[in-house]
């Protein structure tokens, strides 16, 4: 079993806000209605409605807890999951088995960052010919990324000490309009995904999810 959902923010979500319990909103500046604001909060919609409607429990049921490197987790429950956000997407990954995912949006990125962080043959392909280097750049990233919140480690693991060409666990890429998402697993995975849009999460969330409107 393995699902991956992508969710594209192209309109205001402020209507999303009733969905959101105290603790929730007291996790993000709703004060600040930035794209990467609404990123989040689409992030946190669509993981709540996936669980409830994959485990069949009211939300405000699941028990959550976070590994030694803060990689959150489901208590009780074999259902792993992993969620990304970035300006203007969320996704979220689930699955029987650990998964990681990554998330980002293509724009200009200081190409440096490779030349200093990643290994030499990721570098060495990124640099290979002077067209699409973001693009290798962003597929590169993504995929360490993803990999590295499949172990769930993040940054406590030293960029460079890992190539990406050269990894024992399936990663998947897939470019989708500005954005470019990796899904790390341990077992293969198929490049099928679901992109859901803003009105389909809103029905999800009005039949899966508490409404706080009065709280
Ligand atoms: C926290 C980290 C795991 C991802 O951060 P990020 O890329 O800024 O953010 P993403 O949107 O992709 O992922 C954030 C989500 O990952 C999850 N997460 C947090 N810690 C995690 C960990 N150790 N392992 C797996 N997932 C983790 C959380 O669900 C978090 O979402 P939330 O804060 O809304 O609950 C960490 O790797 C990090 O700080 N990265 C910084 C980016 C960077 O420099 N990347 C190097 C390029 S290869």
């Amino acid at each position: 079993m393995g699902e991956c959902y992508f969710i594209e923010i192209n309109e205001d979500i402020k209507k999303f806000g009733k969905f959101l319990c105290k603790t929730e909103r007291d996790s993000i500046n709703l004060k600040r209605n930035s794209l990467q604001v609404s990123s989040k909060i689409a992030a946190i919609i669509l993981k709540k409605c996936i669980f409830c409607r994959e485990l069949k429990i009211p939300y405000e049921d699941l028990v959550f807890s976070k590994s030694v490197y803060g990689k959150p987790f489901l208590k009780n429950q074999n259902f792993h999951y992993n969620i990304s956000h970035t300006i203007g997407a969320a996704v979220l990954a689930v699955s029987n088995t650990p998964i990681g995912i990554d998330i980002e949006k293509v724009r200009d990125v200081n190409l440096k960052i490779a030349k200093r962080f990643f290994h030499d043959i990721e570098e060495e392909k990124i640099f290979a010919h002077p067209e699409n280097q973001l693009r290798r750049f962003l597929y590169v990233w993504t995929r360490k990324e993803a990999y590295l919140k499949y172990q769930g480690i993040g940054l406590h693991r030293a960029l460079s000490s890992f190539n990406i060409y050269n990894l024992e666990t399936p990663v998947t890429t897939i470019e989708h309009g500005e954005f470019i998402f990796s899904i790390c697993k341990g077992t293969e995975i198929s490049n099928k995904w679901i992109n859901l849009s803003l009105n389909e999460l809103f029905e999800l969330a009005n039949c899966y999810l508490k409404s706080y409107a009065q709280a």
